[in-house]
């Protein structure tokens, strides 16, 4: 759908006058009932030309919808009723179109509404210019930078729940497209001794309050604060809370607007720990504590809170205490420290507070600059916004430096205002090639000259009197004014040279008074020179440099001895005149735009306007000069286009088309109008129009010709409209005749038709009906006389089928009654015989029974009779046989029977034997065979027999064998008693036979000597290894056994190496396993002993052993021991060595290693 274009205009509908400029007259009692009348009817915005005044509603009005942004969009500045939204896009498209950078200065008192106006301008320019990702974070960060600034640098004072306490200005930059790119914000003069002291019924900064609210107990815990406000001096308690503001929701979305600024975490939690330093400060006591000199000096009362402050920022404690209890003043490599007395430290104290605090705010501002400066380095267009602290005035003479300040830097807005509203006019007027009308106007040049002069300003006095040797006191500085301002105009003292106000009670002695464009201002002068010097003791600066926190000793930069500035540094007045001279500078290169806020009442209510309150904000804002000015010359401009679009309908010529250029247009519209010449100016491409009444008497010929015309319209239309609705109504009502002819026609046609058809489906009917009548009457008869005569036959049927019923029925009685009286008959014969059958087999039983009786006492009888035959036969039989028993016995031997079994026994045992001789085994004694016996009775003499025969081929095999032979055996014995199941190495001696002289001494050359030696028989001559007992390793040795004595010779030379006679063989000891080594343990004391036991090894230990114990025993007749152990004691000398026979491992072969282990053991390892 086309949108269809509304031609509106500031002047459609218009409440009083939407531009003051056109107000008339004009005076001071109509500009404010203009504004009334419009603050009334919710017109909260009027213009004086371009300048915006802005009226504070206190309520949220319904003119601020993303909707209203869209209507104000891309729209001339006076075509719609007076907004902000006009005046944003008004200076976002100049901005953009006319490569030209803007300022938009916004001034007025405070509570005004400044603040909010701008957050309004800098939506509404968020909401229209360029969109996508990027300029949409940068458009967010520049937002959001506000609820970070609000929440440091705002306070709820009386004024104000939410008063700017610092001035700020906000370049925001744009690229050629429009796009922002980022910004610079600049900070003025926070208030910060607000930090220290609040007036009554009002707050310190909200961040402290968030703080407490907001954090979460973690938090809080770890800036060591408590959530109770009460706590904290430096908290105002009567309002703590502002009504409708929740600090702990404000807190979260204050964090949260760090976040997007681009705070980093660690970056969040230093400044809150820097907030929580400058709470805690202000809970530092101190209390007197005199020296013994008589010098006043302080002491800190509690402690703790000091403690915690030293935790939270690194300091250490005793420097920090040490920097309120003294103040070193260096002075030319000159170094005096004095003690500070109670007042000095809470002034101290306090100086600290709010420079931390200050420079935290600075530190924050330059943070987020940080982060919204552009990125680019294209070239950019730049938007400045100015929120100032407006024209301030306390009654009671309550004000101070701070006002002073404020009020110095609002002088300076107004004249830069003047400069420039007065040059753009001036302008507009050379562009358009208009003559020029001098406007008298008042100028404040002058009182910013008395205040900012450098050599006899006020300012400059100040700082003189700050940097002057010798006592200098708030006191001495009036008198100073007092001298050098007296003869200025806007200069008042009581004490002046010039005694003008000498009887001035309205004006106290501490105090001046400056005429201020905007009024009187009574500045109270004490805390001027101490609030100038913002003195802060050096060792406190010095002190909080030491700390470990990065973000505090940044704050301190003076504090660093390595950078000791023995220079003052700048007084915050000379500051603040720097300040503000950089910012004229900076708005005087941009294209200003004014909006001016006013304050309807002091109640922060809605829908009240105190006269006297607006009247004094219009009076100081100049805004009726601002008016004056404006119309100086034209009240009213508009470009030809537009003009002669609006008024064209009042000329002929112009209406309603004109061909030709709009100049000319409007040119023959006003002669038409006949308007005087002098009331008109053409510029080049507007159009001046001098007086408001003028534009006025055009406004009403338009609103009067748009009345006719409107009139014309409507009668043209009318009639068109009457006349179509008749044609229309004419066609319609033959169209509907024709169509309602034919359809009765139609109607009548189709009801004649139908009746004809009635009519003849009546008569046919009748016809049809009659003769149906007739045939059914004759079917009738017909069927009557059938009827009649089924009738009649069905009544003889009946009476017939009743007859023979009746005759069926008697019949049927009668057979029943005879077929009862048959039946009962039979029945009674029946019962009867039963009854003489039942009678008649009672006798067969009882005649039965009474045979059985019989029967049975007769079979009783006869069996009984057949017993005794029977018994007579067998006793008759027996007596039979014993007579021939007795008759025959005497034919018979006695005792056959025993007879007989012997000989089958004497039978069977000779078999026996018989059979044994023919089955029996060899005769070898190891020969296990033995035949199996024949019957169970000989088991006990079968075995007897295996014994006899096995002792009898033993006896046998033994006589075979020869007395050697014998001696052997004997031998095998003994160590079979000796060694089985004793010694491992046992089993394996069996199969050997016991050689004896292995060595054959007496044939072999070798031994002669040896042999000849020994003069008793050799039992055993055999080499052995003989163990050396130091080492384990062993030697052979010629082993020699006689019948008295042990030898050892020599293998080689056979030379006797030791004679042991056998009583001093004691023992002889070997392991259990399967190892050849055995010890000799000899008798203690003997001869042979002194060298110890010998330790041999043998492959024939068996047989040694046993021949050496037959020997001993033979010779001696004492059994020598022998010992099987695994661990047994060998004499060494005078030690006793313990052998030990352990499971050697298999790596070593078969053969056993000895070891020395220490001089205590030797140990065998057996394989
Ligand atoms: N346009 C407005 N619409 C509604 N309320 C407003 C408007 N302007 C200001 N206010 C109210 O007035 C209060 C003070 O405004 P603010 O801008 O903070 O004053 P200033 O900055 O001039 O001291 C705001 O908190 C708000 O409640
Ligand atoms: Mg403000």
């Amino acid at each position: 759908m086309a949108k269809t274009e509304v031609k509106t205009s500031l002047l459609d509908n218009m409440i009083g006058v939407g531009d003051m400029v056109l107000l008339e007259p004009l005076n001071e009692d109509t500009f404010i009932d203009n504004l009334r009348k419009r603050f009334d009817h919710n017109e909260v915005y009027t213009y004086i030309g371009s300048v915006l005044v802005s009226v504070n509603p206190y309520r949220s009005l319904p003119i601020y919808s993303p909707e209203k942004v869209e209507e104000y969009r891309n729209r001339n500045f006076y075509e719609l009723s007076p907004h902000i939204y006009a005046l944003s896009d008004e200076v976002y498209r100049s901005l953009r179109d006319q490569d030209k950078d803007q300022c938009i200065l916004i001034t007025g008192e405070s509570g005004a509404g400044k603040t909010e106006a701008s957050k309004l301008v800098m939506s509404y320019i968020a909401a229209v210019c360029g969109k996508g990702a990027e300029v949409n974070q940068v458009k967010e960060q520049l937002l959001q930078s506000n609820p970070v600034l609000e929440a440091f640098g705002n306070a709820k004072t009386v004024r104000n729940d939410n008063s700017s306490r610092f001035g700020k200005y906000m370049d925001i930059e744009f690229n050629f497209k429009g796009d922002p790119l980022g910004g610079v914000i600049s900070n003025y003069l926070l208030e910060k001794s607000r930090v220290v002291k609040q007036p009554r019924g009002e707050r310190n900064f909200h961040v402290f309050y968030q703080l407490l609210a907001g954090a979460s107990e973690e938090l809080l815990n770890k800036l060591k604060l408590k959530r109770d406000v009460s706590r904290y001096n430096y908290l105002s308690l009567d309002s703590a809370t502002v009504n409708g503001m929740d600090d702990a929701a404000n807190f979260r979305t204050v964090r949260n607007a760090m976040q997007i600024v681009g705070f980093l975490d660690h970056e969040a939690q230093s400044v809150l720990e820097v907030v929580a330093t400058v709470l805690k400060l202000g809970n530092i006591e101190f209390k007197p504590d005199s020296r013994v000199n008589g010098l006043d000096e302080s002491k800190i009362k509690d402690k703790n809170e000091l403690k915690e402050i030293c935790e939270l920022t690194g300091i250490d404690q005793s420097v920090l205490e040490r920097a309120f209890s003294f103040r070193t003043v260096e002075a030319k490599q000159e170094k005096v420290s004095t003690t500070l007395n109670v007042a000095q430290a809470y002034y101290a104290r306090d100086a600290l507070a709010k420079n931390l605090y200050s420079r935290l705010f600075s530190w924050l501002v330059n943070r987020i600059n940080e982060s919204i400066k552009a990125q680019t380095k294209v070239r950019k267009k730049v938007m400045g916004v100015l929120d100032i602290y407006g024209f301030e005035i306390f009654e009671n003479a309550d004000n101070s430096f701070e006002q002073f300040i404020i009020n110095y830097c609002n002088e300076k807005l107004q004249q830069i205002f003047i400069e420039l509203t007065l040059k753009e006019e001036q302008e507009e007027y050379i562009q358009e090639d208009i003559e020029w009308t001098h406007i008298n106007y008042f100028n404040n040049t002058i009182i910013c000259d008395l205040i900012e002069n450098n050599t006899n300003g006020i300012l400059a006095m100040l700082d003189e009197e700050c940097l002057r040797p010798g006592i200098v006191t708030d006191e001495t500085f009036l008198e100073k004014l007092n001298q050098v301002c007296a003869t200025h105009q806007h200069f008042e003292s009581r004490m002046s040279k010039c005694s003008r106000f000498l009887n001035d009670t309205s004006l106290p002695h501490s105090c001046f008074r400056i005429q201020h464009y905007a009024g009187k201002v009574l500045y109270q002068v004490e805390g001027f020179v101490d609030k100038n010097n913002d003195l802060l003791y050096r060792d406190l600066s010095q002190a909080m440099w030491k700390t470990s926190q990065p973000l505090i000793k940044s704050l301190f930069p003076e504090g660093n001895p390595a950078k000791i500035n023995l220079k003052r540094p700048p007084t915050a007045g000379s500051q603040f005149k720097a300040s503000v001279a950089t910012l004229m500078k900076n708005l005087q290169t941009k294209n200003p735009n004014y909006i001016r806020c006013i304050k309807p009442n002091d109640k922060k209510a809605a829908y009240i306007f105190s006269e006297t309150l607006v009247r004094h904000q219009v009076r100081y804002l100049g805004l009726l000069e601002n008016v004056r000015v404006r119309r100086a010359g034209y009240a009213f401009r508009q470009a030809y286009g537009p003009c002669l679009e609006r008024y064209k309908m009042l000329c002929k010529q112009t209406w309603p088309h004109w061909k030709g250029p709009a100049r000319s247009g409007v040119e023959a519209l006003l002669n038409e109008l006949e308007i005087p010449v002098e009331e008109y100016s053409f510029g080049k491409s507007k159009i001046f129009i001098r007086n408001p009444r003028t534009l006025f008497k055009l406004e009403d010929l338009r609103k009067q010709r748009l009345e006719d015309l409107a009139t014309l319209i409507q009668k043209i239309y009318r009639g068109w409209k009457c006349r179509t609705h008749f044609l229309l109504m004419r066609k319609s009502q033959i169209v509907i005749a024709a169509w309602y002819r034919r359809y009765a026609q139609q109607k009548w046609y189709q009801k004649t038709k139908s009746s004809a058809l009635v009519i003849q489906s009546y008569i046919r009917g009748w016809k049809a009906r009659k003769l149906l009548r007739e045939l059914k009457h004759q079917k009738r008869c017909e069927e009557a006389v059938t009827t009649i005569a089924a009738y009649w036959h069905g009544t003889q049927a009946r009476r017939e089928l009743r007859r023979l019923k009746e005759e069926a029925r008697k019949k049927h009685a009668i057979a029943v009654i005879w077929a009862y009286w048959l039946g009962s008959k039979a029945r009674r014969e029946l019962r009867r015989l039963k009854e003489e059958a039942r009678r008649k087999h009672a006798v067969a039983v009882i005649w039965a029974y009474w045979l059985g009786l019989k029967a049975r006492r007769e079979l009783r009888r006869l069996k009984e009779e057949a017993r005794r035959k029977h018994a007579v036969a067998v006793i008759w039989a027996y007596w039979l046989g014993l007579k021939v028993r007795r008759e025959y016995r005497k034919f018979f031997r006695a005792y056959a029977g025993k007879k007989i079994y012997e000989f089958t026994l004497q039978r069977i045992v000779q078999n026996y034997f018989l059979d044994m001789k023919n089955k029996m085994p060899s005769l070898s004694p190891i020969d296990k065979n033995w035949p199996s016996r024949p019957y169970l009775f000989l088991d006990s003499t079968h075995k007897e027999l295996k014994r006899i025969f096995h002792l009898w081929r033993c006896k046998k095999y033994r006589d075979q064998f020869t007395d050697q032979q014998k001696l052997i055996y004997e031998e095998k014995l003994e160590a079979s008693e000796l060694f089985k199941d004793k010694k491992a190495l046992y089993p394996s001696s069996v199969g050997q036979p016991f050689q004896g002289p292995y060595l054959a001494i007496n044939e072999n050359p070798k031994y002669k000597k040896l042999k000849d030696a020994i003069e008793e028989k050799i039992i055993i001559a055999e080499i052995v290894n003989k163990i050396n007992r130091a080492n384990g390793k062993s030697t052979s040795r010629i082993f020699l056994l006689t019948n008295n004595n042990l030898l050892l010779a020599d293998q080689k030379s056979g030379q006797i190496k030791s004679e042991v006679p056998l009583v001093d063989v004691t023992k002889v000891s070997m392991s259990s396993q399967n190892d050849g080594f055995f010890a000799i343990h000899l008798k203690e004391g003997s001869e042979a002993a002194s060298k110890g036991d010998f330790l041999f090894s043998s492959d024939h230990l068996i047989e040694m052993a046993t021949k050496l114990y037959r020997t001993t025993l033979s010779q001696t007749k004492q059994k020598l021991n022998i010992e099987i152990s695994d661990e047994f004691l060998v004499q060494f000398r005078k030690d006793k060595v313990c052998v030990k026979f352990i499971q050697g491992s298999q790596n070593n072969g078969s053969v056993p290693m000895c070891k020395r282990k220490n001089n205590r053991l030797l140990e065998v390892a057996v394989p």
